[in-house]
C-alpha cells in the first residue's frame, strides 16, 4: 500500500520513457500499472501509503525529517521543495544528533524517517521517541518489512530495488523523487501553487530522460577522474537545493574513492573556505540554472580572482558559463529542469565521478573499506 504513482494526462504519460537506475518513485499502487492513468486530464500525485493521513500532517504544526548519512542528504535536497508546495516549516535532523540532544519533539509534529535500509539503528532510536511523545510518524523506506517501515504510523516505498553497493546512489535520487511527490501531494489543495505542481510533475515524467543523458557523461567523467586520481583533496561548492549535492557528492568520493572530500555551502565560502583557494585544490561547483544561479556566478568569480581551480557544472545552454569556460574553467553540462529535480540530475555525473576516481585508484568501489551497508549498531 506504500508505493506511489503520478498520474499524468495522456500525451505526457505516453512521453515518459521507462526509469533507467530505478529513479522514478512510482510503483504499481491501487491498479494504474506504473502510475499513469491515461484516463485521467489533471495529473495527480497518489500514495497509497499515506492515504488517510494528508489532512493530519497538513494539520501539523512542522515536518522534522530524520536521516543519516546520504538519506539524510536526501532530505536537505527536497526541504524547500516541501516548504514551497506544503507550506510548512520543515526541519531537517541527523539522527544520532537528534537523540544526543533529545531534542523536543511534540505530538503535533509529524516525523518522517528516511532510511534505505529501514534498519539505521540511530534513526530507529529516534522513530521510537518521537512515536513515545505521541508525533505522527512517517516511514520513507527502499526496504518493504524493515524495522522503520513497520514501525511508523504511515509510509512510502521507494521501489528503487535492491541496493547492493555500500556508498547509497540510486536511493538517493529515488528518495529525492519520492519526497518530492510527497511535496506535491501536500500541496495538492493550493490553487495559487497549481502551475508550478504542473510543471514539477512534467519534469517528473521526463525525469528518466534526463537522467539517461546525464549518465551518457560517463566517458568524460572517466578522463576527468583521470585528472583529478591523484588529488589531495576535492572541494564542492553548492548552495540552495545543491547544498545537498555538493555534501553528497563529496559524501562519494571520501566513501568510495578514500580521498578527503568536503561539501560546502556556497553561502559559506568567505567565512573560511575561500583561505584554501589556490591554483592546486580542484573545487567543483554546482551552477546549475536555478534560484541560486546568479549567486553562483559571483561565487565563481571570487573563486576565480583566487586563482581558483574550477570544475563547473552547469546547464547547456548558459552564457555565463561559456564566458567561464573562455576564462580556463572545465565545465560538466547536465540536462535542465525544475529546480526541486535539478540535485537528481546533478548528482548522476558525481557519482560517476566518485565511481571511476575509485576503479582508478584500484579499490572496491561495492565494498569501501570499514563501511557497512547497514549500520545497525548506535
Ligand atoms: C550507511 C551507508 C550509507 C547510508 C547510511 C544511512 O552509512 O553506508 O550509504 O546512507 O548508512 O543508511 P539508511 O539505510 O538509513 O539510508
Amino acid at each position: 500500500a506504500r508505493a506511489g504513482s503520478l498520474e499524468l494526462p495522456p500525451q505526457a504519460a505516453a512521453a515518459a520513457p521507462a526509469a533507467p537506475n530505478g529513479c522514478a518513485a512510482n510503483g504499481h499502487a491501487n491498479g494504474h500499472a506504473n502510475g499513469a492513468d491515461v484516463t485521467k486530464a489533471e495529473p495527480f500525485v497518489m500514495l497509497g501509503g499515506l492515504e488517510g493521513h494528508v489532512e493530519g500532517i497538513l494539520r501539523c504544526r512542522r515536518i522534522v525529517f530524520i536521516a543519516c548519512g546520504t538519506s539524510y542528504h536526501a532530505c536537505l535536497a527536497a526541504r524547500k521543495t516541501l516548504e514551497d508546495f506544503a507550506a510548512m516549516p520543515v526541519v531537517v535532523e541527523l539522527a544520532g544528533d537528534f537523540m544526543d540532544r533529545e531534542a523536543p519533539v511534540f505530538r503535533d509534529d509529524t516525523c518522517v524517517f528516511v532510511s534505505q535500509s529501514g534498519e539505521t539503528a540511530d534513526t530507529l532510536r529516534a522513530l521510537e521517541y518521537a512515536k513515545n511523545k505521541g508525533a505522527l510518524c512517517v516511514g520513507v523506506t527502499n526496504t518493504v518489512g524493515s524495522a522503520i517501515s513497520n514501525a511508523t504510523h504511515c509510509g512510502v516505498h521507494l521501489n528503487a530495488g535492491f541496493e547492493i553497493g555500500v556508498a547509497s546512489t540510486k536511493a538517493y535520487t529515488s528518495q529525492i523523487v519520492a519526497l518530492t511527490m510527497v511535496a506535491l501531494l501536500l500541496g495538492a489543495d493550493s490553487r495559487a501553487k497549481a502551475p508550478k505542481r504542473l510543471e514539477a510533475m512534467r519534469a517528473l515524467a521526463r525525469l528518466p530522460e534526463d537522467v539517461s543523458r546525464a549518465l551518457a557523461l560517463d566517458e568524460d567523467m572517466r578522463a576527468l577522474a583521470g585528472q583529478l586520481k591523484d588529488a589531495q583533496s576535492l572541494i564542492f561548492f553548492g548552495r540552495g537545493y545543491n547544498y545537498s549535492t555538493a555534501l553528497e557528492a563529496a559524501l562519494k568520493v571520501k566513501e568510495v574513492a578514500l580521498i578527503h572530500s568536503e561539501g560546502i555551502n556556497a553561502g559559506e565560502m568567505k567565512h573560511g573556505p575561500l583561505a584554501l583557494v589556490d591554483e592546486n585544490l580542484p573545487i567543483i561547483v554546482i551552477a546549475t540554472q536555478d534560484g541560486m544561479h546568479r549567486k553562483m556566478v559571483s561565487v565563481i568569480e571570487q573563486l576565480l580572482a583566487r586563482n581558483g581551480k574550477l570544475i563547473i557544472l552547469c546547464n547547456g545552454d548558459d552564457p555565463d558559463m561559456d564566458a567561464f569556460a573562455a576564462r580556463g574553467c572545465s565545465l560538466i553540462r547536465v540536462p535542465a529542469t525544475v529546480d526541486a529535480l535539478q540535485p537528481i540530475v546533478n548528482i548522476v555525473p558525481l557519482q560517476l565521478l566518485s565511481y571511476h576516481l575509485t576503479t582508478l585508484r584500484g579499490f572496491n568501489v561495492d565494498q569501501p573499506r570499514n563501511l557497512a551497508k547497514s549500520v545497525t549498531v548506535t
